[in-house]
């Protein structure tokens, strides 16, 4: 990994367009990007000061919406509406596709704010983006041209990639994500774990597992926001999120288009590995747009000691 310069530091900096453009990335892809980050401008705005309270809704997996998830989804689909370059939108917060331009040459998922029910307690949050090329948001994650997530924590960073390494911005003084670390790498094997999911509802497999990693001393680490839990092994370099399936629900908690697959392409990226526990994350067809699927994600060899595990006990 290429540390670049500390935060707000007033050395010459790269911001997310220039950095897109010496990669030559596709001018499409780098529109739709930087509409992203811009409008993530906003979403800051709306979790530092907007109204904490219920939206009166519910979303596609029958649960009550914020405000301020309702807010976000709003500010993401603008932009991605009028950024002239989107064939179809995604949201997590919508029921169906929305279908804009039939001639743009991208597709775009998100879920516009994840971890919201954090906010009222002043945990980080973040915004998750999947993006492909053509129409077709219903296939398997390897297909991804581009995944990104922007975190609102104490700082604001963004993390992307498109195939060619993960790299880390971070919001300047003038809101300008600025470059900070490129090409992120993970360790082969990491020290710090990120349990998500009722213990008492393990399965034997996962049990056994997570029980292996404490008596080898890993750290407990999860705040419960999948995007801060992500960051933190990816610039860590080091450790295992897991949200496995449950006695009482076989696939888990996590959304497959939304929030499994832009994560599982990031940290594969870095060198890690992203499993359902019995298969890769990327290879899953999903079958609707609210599938869920168990993971196991970060360093490669965390990731295949589960593997062995569930495959042995389930
Ligand atoms: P969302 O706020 O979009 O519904 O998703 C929250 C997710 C994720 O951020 C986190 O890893 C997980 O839910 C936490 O679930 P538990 O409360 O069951 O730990
Ligand atoms: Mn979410
Ligand atoms: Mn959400």
């Amino acid at each position: 990994m290429t540390a670049i310069s500390p935060p707000g530091s007033t050395k010459f900096q790269i911001d997310l367009r220039r950095h897109l453009r010496e990669e030559e990335e596709d001018r499409d892809l780098t529109r739709v990007i930087c509409e992203i980050a811009d409008a993530s401008k906003y979403i800051i705005n709306a979790i530092r000061t907007g109204d904490l309270g219920l939206a009166g809704t519910s979303n596609l997996y029958g649960e009550n919406q914020l405000a301020l998830d309702v807010l976000s989804d709003r500010i993401l689909r603008k932009r991605m509406i009028h950024s002239g370059v989107v064939a179809n939108i995604l949201s997590e917060e919508t029921s169906e596709v929305i279908e804009v331009d039939p001639g743009g040459k991208y597709s775009v998922a998100f879920d516009p704010l994840d971890g919201s029910s954090l906010v009222d307690v002043n945990l980080a949050v973040g915004t998750i983006v999947t993006i492909y090329e053509g129409s077709d948001l219903l296939q398997s994650g390897r297909n991804q041209v581009a995944a990104m997530y922007i975190l609102y924590g104490p700082r604001t960073s963004l993390v992307y990639s498109t195939g060619r390494g993960v790299h880390e911005f971070c919001m300047n003084q003038l809101m300008e994500f600025t470059l900070t670390k490129e090409n992120i790498q993970l360790q082969p094997s990491g020290n710090i774990y990120a349990p998500g999911g009722q213990r008492n509802l393990y399965t034997e497999g996962t049990e056994k597992y997570v029980s292996s990693l404490e008596e080898k001393g890993y750290k407990l680490r999860y705040s419960g926001g999948f995007v801060p839990d992500i960051n933190q092994i990816l610039l860590k370099g080091s450790g295992i999120f897991l949200y496995p399936h449950l006695r009482d629900k076989p696939k888990g908690k996590l959304r497959l288009i939304f929030e499994l697959n832009p994560m599982a392409y990031l940290i594969e990226q870095a060198g890690g590995k992203a499993s359902t526990g019995r298969q890769s994350i990327l290879d899953i067809k999903p079958e609707s747009i609210d599938d869920c699927a168990p993971i196991f994600i970060g360093c490669r060899e965390d990731v295949e000691r589960a593997e062995e595990y569930i495959a042995r006990y389930g």
